[in-house]
Formats: C-alpha cells, sequence, structure tokens
C-alpha cells in the first residue's frame, strides 16, 4: 500500500517533468513575440516580481518632482526610454509594437502613475528579466535613476515646460550617447 502511493507519486512527478521537457524540446513553447504566451507566463511573472518587489525596502523618492527634477528626467527619458515607452501624443514606435511583452506607454493612460516611485525606481535600475525592459545600473546614476521615476510617476501632471522638453526630441547626438572607446587627444 505505502510501497504503492511512493510508486505513483514518482511516476507523477516523472511524468510532469517530461512533459515540461517535452513542451520545450519538440519545439511547442513560444518563440516569436507574436505567439500565444505560455500557459501561466503572465501569472507566474507577475507573482515572482510583486513577492520579490514586496520584500525591499520601500524608501521614499530621493529627488523631490519639482520642474528642475522633471526636466532632467524628461532628458534622460528621451535619451533611453522613449523608443519603447512612448511620447505624449505620439504613435507607438515600431520598435515598441515589436516587443512581448509589450512596453507599457507611460504617458498615455495610467502608465505608472498608480505605482511608487520606489518601484519604478527598482525597475530602471535593474530591469525585468526575459521582458526586453533593460536594467540601468552603471548606466544612469542615481539621482537621474530617481528623476525619471518621478517623472514617470507624475506622467499625468507634467508642466507646459516638461511637456516642451519631451517633444523636442532627444538633445545628444548618438556620437555622445555611446560609451567612448577612443581616448580623447592630447591637449597641449
Ligand atoms: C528596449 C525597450 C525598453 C526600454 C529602452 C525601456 N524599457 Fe521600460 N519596459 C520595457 C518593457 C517591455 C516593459 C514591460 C515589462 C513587463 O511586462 O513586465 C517595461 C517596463 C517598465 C516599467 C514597469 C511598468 C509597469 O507597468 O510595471 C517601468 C517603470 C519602466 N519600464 C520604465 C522605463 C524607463 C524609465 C526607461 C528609461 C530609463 C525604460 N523603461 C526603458 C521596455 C523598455
Amino acid at each position: 500500500m505505502f510501497k504503492g502511493l511512493i510508486l505513483g507519486i514518482l511516476l507523477a512527478v516523472l511524468l510532469i517533468a517530461g512533459g515540461v521537457y517535452y513542451y520545450f524540446s519538440s519545439g511547442m513553447a513560444p518563440v516569436a513575440t507574436s505567439s500565444a504566451p505560455m500557459p501561466f507566463e503572465k501569472k507566474l511573472a507577475k507573482m515572482g516580481q510583486n513577492s520579490y518587489l514586496n520584500k525591499l525596502p520601500h524608501p521614499e523618492p530621493q529627488v523631490p518632482a519639482d520642474d528642475p527634477n522633471m526636466l532632467s528626467g524628461a532628458k534622460v527619458y528621451k535619451e533611453n526610454c522613449a523608443v519603447c515607452h512612448g511620447l505624449p501624443g505620439a504613435p507607438k514606435t515600431a520598435v515598441a509594437q515589436g516587443m512581448y511583452p509589450a512596453p507599457p506607454q507611460l504617458f498615455h493612460g495610467v502608465g505608472v502613475t498608480d505605482d511608487d516611485a520606489w518601484e519604478s525606481y527598482w525597475k530602471v535600475e535593474n530591469g525585468i528579466r526575459m521582458t526586453g525592459m533593460p536594467g540601468f545600473k552603471g548606466q544612469l546614476t542615481e539621482p537621474q535613476i530617481w528623476q525619471v521615476s518621478v517623472l514617470v510617476k507624475n506622467a499625468d501632471k507634467i508642466s507646459a515646460a516638461v511637456r516642451t522638453e519631451l517633444a523636442a526630441g532627444a538633445t545628444t547626438p548618438m556620437s555622445m550617447a555611446m560609451p567612448d572607446s577612443t581616448p580623447a587627444p592630447a591637449k597641449k
């Protein structure tokens, strides 16, 4: 009786493991961005993210949501985020349309105005695995990440000046935005 139970459990575990292996090895798992999601994919990803974030400290924003910080945030946003997360009043970019999961358009609808700023700070600093959302740790400074986080937190109440800054297009030429590999010419 007891032996039969153990054998049954073992068999069930083997069957599940084999089924999961077969799902991936036979090419049934979704690969293209346009494929339907895997069973439970969204549910499991959200559950993992929420439980992880809940365990973290929830710091207050380290910069006030005033115009100077929001303007600096807008510069960061144009150069690093707009290609995926869009600009106010602008249509979705080709990049945004081709991604799975879709990057939320942060200046349309609620965006992340209903999330605390620390939560967006964490996502910008660390990225979100297997979504295309990059982590910017080491690429943006901590104040820059706070500035862009308070910007997206307050995306529904930006001033005219911030709106103008966002609409003005990226100001940094590509050559300057890229990390410099050649040393600057020596000054005499
Ligand atoms: C290459 C595209 C890409 C770039 C560039 C990018 N993101 Fe994202 N981002 C994503 C995707 C895709 C998601 C959705 C992840 C998911 O579904 O969990 C996301 C999610 C987020 C979220 C969480 C949204 C939510 O509803 O929880 C925030 C906040 C965010 N990004 C902010 C930024 C900021 C700020 C920048 C620039 C510093 C940036 N992202 C740059 C693709 C990008």
